[in-house]
């Protein structure tokens, strides 16, 4: 099976429009339960622009299924990740100045920073998910660093259009292969939408998809629950394909 994993950042980006108290994405988080919703994601980013720590603590205590958190390799958000305990940290690259989270981790770069982060992770008992680009180098060396899965950045394929769409796809497919034969759980988002999200899910062996933008802006015309409902439809659609030899 698939799970949905839905990122309720943008509710929490709203809000902070207004520094007000609404919308909460609390309330998100229970609505898109009720709509089947595997795993509720939230960025607690460094300069707090959307989700903030009350959010955190709060759905700590309050989402019954999978609490997925994203942060940065830095030690004041990790230090909160170990207090809070998500059952699951996916650790992303980030800076100031991007819109949203752009690339994957620089494991080649960053190795021994990487692997601080997941040993304080892990040892706090959550379990680690590196966000990656799809590329083999990268996706070896997160085994080697004894993480429990790795999240495919499927912004790539989200930008791309025709023959480039498909080439791009094909190397999210060669990916997810290396992922699961070194062993771990396979994951993908960034920019999955209603119409892209079907090839993407039809990969197999994919186990979570995790998608923020596109199910906030139709939440917004058709309401949290419907919305997270037509996407979790269009992901186990594809699933019943994948399983078609
Ligand atoms: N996965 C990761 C690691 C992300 O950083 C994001 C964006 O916060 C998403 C998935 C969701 O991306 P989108 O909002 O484009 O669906």
């Amino acid at each position: 099976m698939i799970r949905l994993g839905v990122n309720i950042d943008h509710v929490a980006t709203v809000r902070q429009a207004r520094r007000t108290n609404e919308p909460d994405p609390i309330w998100a988080a229970v609505l898109a339960e009720l709509g089947g919703a595997d795993g509720i994601t939230l960025h607690l980013r460094e300069d707090r622009r959307h989700i903030q720590d009350r959010d955190l603590r709060l759905l700590r205590e309050t989402v019954a299924v999978l609490l997925n958190l994203e942060l940065a390799c830095e030690p004041e958000v990790l230090q909160i990740a170990c207090q809070v305990r998500p059952d699951q940290a996916t650790l992303v690259p980030e800076r100031r100045e991007e819109i949203t989270t752009e690339g994957g981790l620089d494991l080649l770069g960053q190795r021994e920073r990487v692997a601080r982060a997941v040993e304080q992770l892990r040892d706090a008992g959550i379990k680690v998910s590196l966000f990656l680009d799809p590329e083999k180098e990268h996706i070896q060396a997160a085994a080697e660093l004894g993480v429990d899965a790795v999240e495919l950045h499927t912004g790539g394929y989200a930008n791309a259009r025709g023959e480039e769409q498909q080439r791009q796809l094909h190397k999210l497919v060669l990916a997810a292969e290396e992922v699961r034969r070194l062993g771990l759980a396979l994951h993908a988002g960034h920019g999955l939408t209603y119409r892209n999200v079907h090839p993407v899910a039809a990969i197999p062996g994919m186990e979570e998809l995790n998608i923020g933008h596109s199910i906030v802006s139709r939440a917004i015309m058709v309401g949290m629950t419907q919305a997270v409902r037509e996407m979790k439809q269009q992901m186990l659609l594809a699933v019943q394909h994948r399983e078609q030899p």
